[in-house]
This record gives C-alpha cells, structure tokens and sequence, in this order.
C-alpha cells in the first residue's frame, strides 16, 4: 500500500519545466522519487530547476512547437536516463487572440504546441514502454476544455482536442500498461495566467466560482499529478481529472 505512489526507479519528462505547473509537476515527480528530464526553451530556468534538485534531473531546451524537431528532441530525452515511462505534458500557450483577429502563426503554434506535441512526443516513447508494459501519461487539458472564454478560439479548440486526445490515448494503448489521463487545472498564478490575476476583481470572481472558494496554489496539483503518474491509478484511464476547487461542479 505504502508503495503506490512511490516513483522510485522510474523516468519521468516533464515538458514545460521552466516555468509554473510545468516546473512545479518536475519538482513533485523529483521529490516522490523519479529521475525527471525537464524540457522547455529557457535554458536559465531550466539550470536553475536541474540545481535545485541535483543528480537526479537533467534539462533539455527545445522548442515543442516544432514538429520537425519531436523525434530529435526525443531522443536528446532518452539521453541522461533512458527512455521516460512517465511523461507530463504541460508546455503551453494561449495567444489570447479575439476570434475576428485569430492568425495562421498564432492557430498553428497553439495547435503544435498544445495539441500535436503531446500526441507525437508520446508516440516516440510508446515503443518502450510497451516493452515494459507500463506508462503513465498526464496532459494538461483547461476549463477550456469543454468551456468557451473570451479570447479563447485557438487555445479552447487545442485544449477540448487535448480531451479527446487524452481517451484515443487510453484506447489505443492502456491494454500495454499505458495509461494515459489529463489534468484540467482551475486558476492558478503563473506565466499563462497574468493577464487574468492582473485584473483582481476578475481573480476574485474566479475564486467565487469555485466550490472551495479559492484560486489554486501551484502545490494543489501535487496530490493528482502523483496519483496519475503512479501505480495508484493502474485502473485509471482516459480521464480528464479537473483540479479546480470544483470551479466546474457548479
Ligand atoms: N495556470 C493555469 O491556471 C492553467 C489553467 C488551465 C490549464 N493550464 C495548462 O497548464 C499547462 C501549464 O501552464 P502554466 O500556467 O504553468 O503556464 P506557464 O507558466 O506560462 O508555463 C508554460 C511552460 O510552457 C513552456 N513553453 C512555452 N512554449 C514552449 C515551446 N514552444 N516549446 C517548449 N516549451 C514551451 C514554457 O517554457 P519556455 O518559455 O522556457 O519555453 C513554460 O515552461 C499548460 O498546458 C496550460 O494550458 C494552466
């Protein structure tokens, strides 16, 4: 029992380690006992991460909107530690872009970024992890999910894909030990966020929305990531686990 949770002797890749869920998932993965490769563009970030945990993490800086580039970066991940059996998608952007000003750039980096980087960086790792018949992978899904915001086209459509992506994922390959789950993250203060706790009677609201009556706090995602990453949820699958204080129960 005591061992559920317990990531000793897996690898793990975190995406989007740089920087707020990203970072702080690495730093959870790290401290329940994985080897954790943590993976953004930033390479100050990425350093000052790797420093904080020590010999069992290592960075790779890449830039996962490039979709010529995924199975090059794959492999630069497998270096340090082998191939990840866990593997955290959370690099990602919203453009914010008003549906009548909606670009091809800004679409079509959401749409790599978001979406496509989480399907064909998991694909590179799949091999592997069939041949040990187990895998974990965690996507980052949003409110967006199945919810429309202002200036959320592109975004919203990369994110309700992420959904559907989470359960092909589990459909095409949880009967290899691969489980594969999303979690949709409520309002937390990072990066991605700003312009949304800039505004305070906009966080304040936010905050009513939710059940608990708060806005998140990076470590509310520990609990989850670890369950969905771990032996805890063998018979978990295809799920998009929301961690918003029960912003969507009401
Ligand atoms: N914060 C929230 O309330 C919230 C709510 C719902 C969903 N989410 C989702 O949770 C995930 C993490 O969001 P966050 O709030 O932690 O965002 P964040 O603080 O803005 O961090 C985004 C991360 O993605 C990386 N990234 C961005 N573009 C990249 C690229 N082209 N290649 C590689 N890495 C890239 C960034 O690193 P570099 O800049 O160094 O590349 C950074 O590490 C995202 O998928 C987001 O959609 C967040």
């Amino acid at each position: 029992m005591s061992g559920l949770f317990d990531l000793t002797g897996r690898v793990a890749c975190v995406t989007g380690a740089s920087a707020g869920l990203g970072q702080r998932a690495a730093i959870a993965l790290a401290a329940a006992g994985a080897q954790v490769v943590g993976v953004a563009r930033r390479t100050d970030a990425l350093a000052e991460w790797e420093q904080s945990v020590g010999p069992a993490a290592a960075t790779v800086a890449a830039d996962l909107s490039q979709r010529d580039q995924i199975t090059d970066i794959a492999e630069r991940i497998a270096t340090p530690f082998g191939t990840p059996d866990i593997v955290v998608h959370a690099a990602g952007i919203n453009t914010r872009e008003t549906a009548d000003e909606v670009t091809d750039a800004g679409w079509d980096v959401t749409m790599n970024l978001n979406l496509a980087a989480p399907f064909f960086l998991t694909q590179c790792f799949v091999p592997q992890m069939r041949a040990k018949q187990w895998g974990r992978v965690v996507n980052f899904a949003s409110l967006q999910t199945t919810r429309a915001f202002p200036g959320g086209v592109s975004y919203g459509a990369s994110k309700a894909g992420i959904g559907q992506l989470t359960r092909a994922m589990a459909e095409a390959w949880s009967c290899d030990g691969i489980n594969a789950n999303a979690i949709g993250p409520g309002f937390f203060p990072t990066e991605l966020t700003g312009p949304v706790f800039a505004d305070p009677e906009r966080a304040a609201r936010n905050a009513a929305q939710t059940c608990v009556g708060r806005n998140g706090a990076l470590d509310d995602i520990d609990g989850p990531l670890l369950f969905l990453c771990s032996d805890a949820s063998r018979y978990v699958t295809g799920q998009v686990l929301m961690v918003d204080g029960g912003f969507t129960a009401k």
